[in-house]
């Protein structure tokens, strides 16, 4: 795991333990990821354990502790989605950036990430990059939307 000496501002949290979710999605917005000062932070703030916050914050996929890629990268697996080919853009995309489902690029330049219905599921398959869907997609239109990226 990655760690940064930024310090978290936790004042506005009184230290109960049900603050513990709200301390983290805290810390994810303000820091971009759960960093290991973070979770030293809120540790001594609501007096458990470390080994109790990364018990909780792993058993939430909304958490992550690396740094978030340049880019985000949504697939949608909705049941549209997955019926027009979803899943084979997942396992494509997996292969052409070299990295799996809920990971970084080893770059750093995307994040994947496979999501429920992305809420235009008449455009099905689509992917989001970052705020842009792409729609009715296929393997080599995907494929095309990446290597265009490379090239500029
Ligand atoms: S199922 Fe993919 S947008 Fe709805």
């Amino acid at each position: 795991m990655t760690g940064t000496a930024v310090t978290l501002d936790l004042d506005g949290f009184t230290g109960i333990r049900s603050d513990l979710i709200p301390i983290l999605q805290h810390a994810q917005d303000s820091l971009g990821y759960i960093t290991e000062e973070a979770v030293r932070q809120i540790s001594q703030k609501i007096r458990i354990t470390e080994n109790e916050i990364y018990g909780v914050a792993t058993f939430y996929a909304q958490f992550r502790f690396e740094p978030p890629g340049e880019h985000h990268i949504q697939v949608c697996m909705g049941t549209a989605c997955h019926v027009k080919g979803g899943q084979q853009l997942s396992v494509s995309l997996e292969y052409q950036l070299d990295a799996k489902m809920g990971e970084t690029t080893l770059d750093g330049k995307y994040d994947l990430e496979q999501v429920a219905c992305l809420g235009c599921c008449a455009l099905a398959p689509v992917v989001k990059i970052d705020e842009t869907i792409h729609s009715q997609l296929t393997v080599l239109k995907l494929r095309k939307v990446f290597d265009e990226d490379e090239e500029s």
